[in-house]
């Protein structure tokens, strides 16, 4: 999106930005992937992210462009990996090198090319000048896949406003610079009145409009909520950095239909199912959306509702593509946004590591990694595809539940009805016998809700210790 074509005020942002430029046209576009070898300092580590500690190879850096490519449906012509020793302010390559990729796409009749990383306003105009066909950095691809996957009205309504944010931030940047030329063109109607200026408040007025319709459809998604909560169970969150095969084990633990392809991001919405555990527990298993290195904050802080629910979890399966080459820069990614959702160090031992694609590597590779998990704990060795060390997986996420919570029977007085209604909010009834004087209720409870509990009730500790046995 240029600043130029964010001036004319259309109603739907989506249709000005490019969005039914690619997903309309009968033809795919002919695109071109370029992943620049920017040097950085080692303190910045990698090529692919900044955030990312472990170094990752170029190559592996150009397979995932290439990827987010496909999923919106566009036809890669060439990708190659750029070298750029010095960044330039005003192309990002050199210029020969400009020149060079100019014959390149001319050569391919490439009408779209993909730059991955995050470029500047100046930068992608100057790059589109020069090359004549339309730029996308790292930043407006991911946007675009967000719109394309959108499936609920919240996800729609955060696309929309993460699009939105990315466009006010490239006026903002490119203010300066704008105003001047026109100034120096005569088009400055007066003080507060340039162009940009009503580019900006028009773009704010849908950002404050966009933000109050999604106020409204999370008081609703929160209404929800709060109604699966009075069904006490545990939540079981997925995460993983895109294509780990999330959805996959998804659909292998609950047998739904999610959307399982080889597509980056094939989830963005929170996707819930209840489950029964091999030992007889019920669990909410809920999908989430794709981690990756280079998320932009403000899309981060977009789609942190859908993230929610990784909060709100219980347990949470760190599902990590074992057979990937950049396997530790991913985990390391997803370890970060984890950690700006605020999953601190405490709540760290809730995590449990899904070592998957396993059926992936050589035999000798599979023995090792099956080894090093076999002595943790809180890793375990899978493939969603075969099945291999799912009941395993399941046996650890119901052990780990267990020992979160404790069976208590206690008797509810027959009066006492905010009582039984407290009851049935906060905890799971597994068993209740109506007696004459009271209720006797065997209950599943959180540690944080137990005192409450023996507090406000008679706890029949005789049937409270056979429960324990039993369990
Ligand atoms: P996003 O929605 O992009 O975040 O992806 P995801 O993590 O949900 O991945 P998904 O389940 O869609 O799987 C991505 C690809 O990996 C698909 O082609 C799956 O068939 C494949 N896949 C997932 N698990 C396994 C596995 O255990 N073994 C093999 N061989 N392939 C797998």
């Amino acid at each position: 999106m240029t600043p130029e074509n964010a001036s004319s005020g259309d109603k739907d942002a989506r249709t000005k930005d490019g969005h039914a430029l690619y997903v309309t046209v009968e033809e795919p576009t002919r695109a071109i992937v370029l992943h620049p070898l920017i040097r950085r300092q080692p303190a910045e580590a990698s090529p692919c992210g900044p955030r990312a500690v472990a170094l990752r190879d170029p190559e592996a850096c150009l397979e995932e462009a290439r990827g987010l490519a496909l999923a919106i449906d566009l036809n890669v012509v060439a990708a190659q990996t750029v070298s750029v020793p010095k960044m330039r302010p005003s192309t990002l390559f050199g210029s020969g090198k400009v020149d060079e990729l100019k014959g390149t796409i001319a050569a391919r009749d490439a009408e779209l090319v993909i730059v991955d990383t995050a470029l500047s306003p100046v930068q992608q105009r100057n790059l589109e000048r020069a090359w004549d066909v339309k730029v996308l950095d790292r930043t407006g691809l991911i946007l675009e896949i967000f719109g394309l996957r959108a499936r609920t009205k919240e996800g729609r309504l955060q696309v929309d406003l993460a699009h939105l944010n990315y466009q006010k931030s490239r006026l903002v940047r490119s203010w300066t610079h704008l105003e001047r030329q026109r100034g120096g063109l005569g088009f400055v109607g007066g003080p507060g009145e340039t162009q940009i200026e009503a580019d900006r408040r028009m773009i704010q007025e849908k950002i404050t409009k966009l933000e109050r319709q999604l106020e409204t459809v999370r008081k609703t998604r929160d209404l929800h909520r709060a109604s699966r909560r009075k069904v006490p169970y545990p939540v079981v969150a997925l995460v993983g950095y895109t294509n780990a095969g999330k959805s996959t084990l998804f659909n292998r633990l609950t047998d739904a239909r999610v959307m399982a392809k080889d597509l980056l991001f094939a989830t963005l919405d929170p996707t819930m199912r209840s489950i029964e555990l091999p030992m007889g527990r019920n669990i909410i298993i809920s999908d989430t959306v794709g981690f990756i290195s280079d998320l932009p904050t403000h899309l981060v802080a977009a789609f942190r509702a859908t993230l929610e629910e990784v909060l709100e979890a219980d347990v949470i399966l760190h599902v990590r593509d074992v057979s990937h080459e950049d396997a530790q820069a991913q985990s390391d990614d997803v370890n970060t946004v984890l950690a700006m959702l605020g999953i601190d160090d405490e709540r760290r031992e809730s995590i449990i590591e899904v070592w998957n694609k396993t059926d992936l590597l050589e035999p000798a590779q599979a023995e090792i990694i099956r080894n090093q998990a076999e002595r943790s704990d809180s890793v375990f060795a899978v493939s969603a595809i075969t099945g291999e060390g799912v009941d395993a997986l399941l046996e650890a996420v119901e052990s780990r539940i267990g020992a979160h919570s404790s069976e208590v029977t206690v008797t509810v007085d027959l009066a006492d009805g905010a009582g039984l209604h407290w009851i049935y909010e906060n905890c799971e009834v597994l068993n209740r016998v109506d007696g004459e004087t009271g209720f006797q209720m065997t209950v599943r409870v959180d540690p944080a809700k137990q005192p409450i509990l023996e507090q406000r009730f008679t706890v029949d500790l005789e049937n409270t210790d056979l429960v324990r046995d039993s369990a």
